[in-house]
């Protein structure tokens, strides 16, 4: 038994779960997705399990500000989730609204600040207001940054950025040579890190568009749970399967900036 606790707290291990503490994403995405399947299983209309990946969402926001996560972004509404059924889209967007105008207080309380990637312009008027009084009443905070994409495409916001960048260009009649950084700025998550690691449930093994440009050098974790049925102890899971992997950034083993 001493041996075992002896090797357990040998000074190496020490260093290694230090490490592992340190590790932590700065910024997680997480793509939310089976919805639909967990409400079919149980022959419930789709927005049933639109409404029972909602409590998730509440518990998982709340899981990375306790442990303290500074960013994650929610893939809630890709622009190309306007070609579903008109009754499931405005049912979501009733959803997005519901659930942000319930939980809005809690959320300022607990120092969470809202904001949003995608295009607000063309979502229902009742949700884009209701969006934009949680991004104001929460614009101090600086707990966990809530990040939710929506009517959010990857490509659309880089060509947006390229073609802000080529118009500013015209304008002043001359174009400077571009860097990431630069780039990165004229991004939605302009001023946000790069996710470090990104989730996504249901078993899909896709991007299908989310944070393209951002999300070139993160982690990926999939899970073939049903985002209903994700929890904060699998969101846990994710966290150490990340910690122990080895980012290279195209380098050898220890070279990245995480084997500091
Ligand atoms: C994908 O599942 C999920 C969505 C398109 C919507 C995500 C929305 C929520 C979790 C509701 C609450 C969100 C917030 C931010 C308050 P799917 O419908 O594509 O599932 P399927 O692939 O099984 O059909």
């Amino acid at each position: 038994m001493i041996q075992i606790l002896r090797r357990l707290f040998s000074s190496s291990d020490r260093l290694k779960t230090a490490a592992v503490l340190e590790r932590l994403p700065r910024h997680i995405g997480v793509i939310m997705d089976g919805n639909g399947r967990w409400a079919k299983r149980r022959g419930l209309p789709r927005i049933a399990g639109h409404r029972a990946g909602a409590k998730v969402v509440r518990a998982i926001v709340q899981r990375a500000n306790d442990i303290g996560i500074e960013y994650l972004t929610l893939y809630a509404f890709s622009a190309e989730n306007w070609r579903r059924p008109k009754t499931e889209v405005s049912g979501l967007m009733k959803l997005f609204e519901e659930v942000l105008r319930a939980d809005l207080e809690q959320l300022h309380a607990n120092d969470v600040k809202i904001t949003v990637i995608g295009d607000l312009d063309n979502v229902a008027a009742g949700t884009k207001r209701q969006f934009q009084e949680a991004i104001e009443q929460t614009a101090d905070n600086s707990g966990l940054r809530l990040i939710i994409a929506l009517n959010y495409g990857g490509r659309a916001d880089i060509l947006r950025a390229v073609n802000a960048l080529a118009a500013r260009a015209a304008a002043e009649g001359r174009f400077d040579t571009l860097d990431e950084d630069t780039f990165s700025d004229s991004l939605w998550t302009n001023g946000v890190p790069d996710p470090e690691l990104i989730i996504r449930t249901s078993g899909e093994m896709r991007m299908s568009n989310f944070l393209v440009w951002e999300g070139a050098y993160a982690e990926f974790w999939a899970t073939q749970t049903l985002w209903p049925d994700f929890s904060p102890d699998e969101l846990q899971a994710a966290l150490t399967d990340y910690q122990n992997r080895d980012r290279r950034f195209g380098g050898l083993t220890g070279e990245g900036p995480d084997a500091r």
